[in-house]
């Protein structure tokens, strides 16, 4: 099945597969053809070029772009979004003047997750959460990573891997698995941290191997939930599963966490609204991908990710949501995208290198998605008519996606 889409004003993002991602000033370049063609052939990118360059080409459909772009569907590289029922109380909470980290020492917060799903049945968690997906891949969404962390049981944390399973089973982007046990000490094992950790390390990370459920292996490395040194067992536990390591570091406080993802080759570290100079020499001495979650930035009124001095100090970027219930219940990437120009002062062009590319970087699916190559999966949205792809940041809170294909299908207008 060939599908030719022709008169794209811009055919935006589009690198040569040697590009694996953008780091420094080179996040300021967006590579596009003007005027161009986009040729699908099945589910994946053909070919394109200057619609001046398309000469008798063969297809089974064409679609006509005129006034319309065409992008790289956005790649976010940190969710939760199976989790079940919202937390929207504690929202109003805080609100009337308690802050995240009481509400979370008052038994709320991951915790009052975790109660709720350890409740729900694998179906039900299903269904929620397959809900949640189907509307970001609706706002633009092509690639996905999904930790689980609201279980903290074996049965639960194993709940959660297996939706995230079926997910990847049913739907036609690619999906990454992350094992977050380590995310909150449950309530049993208050006063026993090591008890829980030793909990993860010998009974649900062979389980979770065995079955085959994760790629990746995280932890909330954060005063009050694990120490560095609790990160440093937990990621060489994983790493000996054979998972790679993505952590939560530097979220209210920076603790070292950053210098000891790196050690374990991190793929990413995510976070960072709190960033010292000794955490960015450590990361310009290592190959992980920093990840800023402005949208949690947002929700919770705490510091954005210095952004302008990571890039500045030559390196790299990825953005992501952090789609969660607690923290940032909202998946929208273009949101994100455009939350990063104004208020983390990224130029349009940094914000989509970010939440394209150097997203598929820290989901290690630089071979699928994250540009316009040949080869790739055939994941791409088609503007509405805008004058501008600066126009998708600039009018933040609109959408400016009129459809969105994944392997070259079209599955959202
Ligand atoms: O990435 N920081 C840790 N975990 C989530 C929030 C979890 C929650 O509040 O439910 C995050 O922001
Ligand atoms: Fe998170």
């Amino acid at each position: 099945m060939t599908h030719l889409f022709i008169n794209i004003k811009e055919l935006i993002q589009v690198r040569d597969a040697s590009v694996k991602k953008i780091s420094g000033k080179e996040m300021n370049i967006l590579p596009s053809i003007k005027n161009a063609f986009l040729l699908v052939k099945d589910g994946l990118i053909y070919d394109y070029g200057k619609m001046s360059d398309l000469h008798g080409s063969s297809f089974d459909k064409k679609t006509d772009c005129t006034d319309k772009m065409i992008l790289p569907t956005w790649c976010d590289s940190h969710t939760h979004i199976v989790y079940a029922g919202n937390r929207e109380q504690e929202f109003v909470d805080r609100i009337n003047g308690l802050s995240y980290e009481e509400i979370a020492n008052n038994g709320g917060g991951i915790l009052n997750s975790a109660k709720k799903l350890q409740a729900t049945t694998e179906d039900d968690l299903y269904n929620q959460s397959a809900k949640r997906l189907e509307e970001v891949i609706a706002l633009g969404t092509g690639a996905i990573e999904i930790k689980s962390g609201y279980g903290l049981t074996v049965s639960s944390e194993l709940k959660m891997l297996r939706v995230i399973k079926k997910l990847k089973e049913n739907y036609d982007l690619p999906i990454k698995a992350t094992f977050l046990g380590a995310h909150a000490i449950p309530k049993e094992f208050k006063n026993n941290k090591d008890g829980y950790l030793n909990l993860i390390i010998d009974e649900m990370l062979p389980q979770i191997t065995k079955e085959n459920l994760a790629d990746f292996i995280d932890i909330f490395c954060e005063v009050g939930y694990f120490s560095v040194d609790d990160t440093d067992r937990i990621l060489s536990a994983g790493k000996k599963y054979g998972l790679i390591p993505k952590t939560h570091v530097n979220q209210f406080n920076s603790i070292g966490g950053i210098e000891i993802s790196t050690k374990h080759n991190a793929l990413s570290v995510d976070h960072l609204e709190v960033l010292s100079e000794n955490d960015l020499e450590v990361l310009k001495n290592s190959e992980t991908m920093p990840v800023a979650l402005p949208s949690c930035s947002y929700f919770l009124s705490i510091p954005y990710t210095p952004a302008r001095k990571i890039i500045d100090n030559d390196l790299a970027l990825a953005l992501a949501t952090d789609y969660n219930p607690g923290s940032t219940p909202s998946g929208n990437m273009n949101f994100v995208v455009a939350t990063a120009c104004i208020k983390m002062k990224m130029t349009p062009n940094e914000a989509i290198n970010a939440a394209t590319i150097n997203g598929a970087y820290a989901m290690n699916l630089i071979e699928k998605v994250g540009s316009i190559t040949k080869g790739k999966l055939a994941n791409f949205f088609i503007t509405k008519e805008i004058p501008s792809y600066n126009v998708i940041p600039y009018s933040f809170g609109n959408n400016q996606i009129e459809s969105v294909y994944l392997k070259g299908k079209k599955v959202s207008n």
